[in-house]
């Protein structure tokens, strides 16, 4: 099954889709982490996103799509996937569809005083991209992972000042695909309001699982 998980920054995207993976048994691809790893490893992509990342600008459309395009040529897509991230513009959608068959977009619909509390609460494993929050998900141990005991970070895209500037992006570029999935009749709303494992079980059942 060929997913695309659609919604503002903070909606809980990344946590349904890390559990939603397991229970379908396909894999996750967001663009976020490709973009991260690649900043992570010091590539040249990775020096030509990095500051676009901590601003919370949208990287250009050509070296998305470019991004998205290579990682598609490992197998493991052939049976399905997850798409946390990507698209986020008209011409990333319409880059998209040429490439690969979509069945359903689940939009993920969050009021923005939770995004504000859930970004700025939110930390992360660097190495796994475990995702956590110090009030709604804590690690066991304050500030560090569970798995690998490294200390976790704040993403720099989420000090308050990129928080604000991803909304406006996000309004700006990524909302008017809303209505463009709509459209297509491959749109489904789920509200992300609640905890993880009833989004999750909101959004199987929006995809018929
Ligand atoms: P990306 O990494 O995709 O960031 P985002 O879309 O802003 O999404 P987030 O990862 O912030 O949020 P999420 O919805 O996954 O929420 P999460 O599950 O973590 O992109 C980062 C940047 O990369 C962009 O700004 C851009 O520069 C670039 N980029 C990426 N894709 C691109 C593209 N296609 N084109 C151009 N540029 C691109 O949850 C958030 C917090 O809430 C966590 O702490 C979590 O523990 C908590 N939480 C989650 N669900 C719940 C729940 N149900 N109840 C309580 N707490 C919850």
């Amino acid at each position: 099954m060929n997913l695309v998980f659609l919604g503002p920054p903070g909606a809980g995207k990344g946590t349904i889709a890390a559990l939603a993976k397991e229970r379908l048994d396909i894999p996750h691809i967001s663009t976020g982490d490709l973009f991260r790893a690649a900043i992570k490893n010091e590539t040249e992509l990775g020096k030509q996103v990095k500051s676009i990342l901590a601003s919370g600008e949208l990287v250009p459309d050509s070296v998305t799509v470019a991004m998205v395009r290579e990682r598609f040529l490992l197998k493991d897509t052939d049976n399905g996937f997850i798409l946390d991230g990507f698209p986020r513009t008209i011409a990333q959608a319409d880059s998209l569809a040429e490439m690969k068959f979509i069945d359903h977009v689940v939009n993920f619909e969050l009021g923005r005083e939770e995004i504000v509390k859930r970004l700025s609460g939110r930390r992360m494993c660097k190495s796994t991209g475990r995702i956590y929050h110090i009030i709604y998900n804590p690690p066991k141990v304050e500030g560090i992972d569970d798995e690998t005991n490294e200390p976790l970070i704040q993403r720099e895209d989420d000090k308050e000042e990129a928080i604000l500037n991803r909304l406006e992006v996000y309004d700006r570029q990524t909302a008017p695909l809303i209505e463009y999935y709509e459209k297509k009749g491959l749109l489904r709303n789920i509200d992300a309001k609640g905890a993880p494992e009833s989004v999750l079980a909101q959004m199987l059942e929006a995809i018929g699982r």
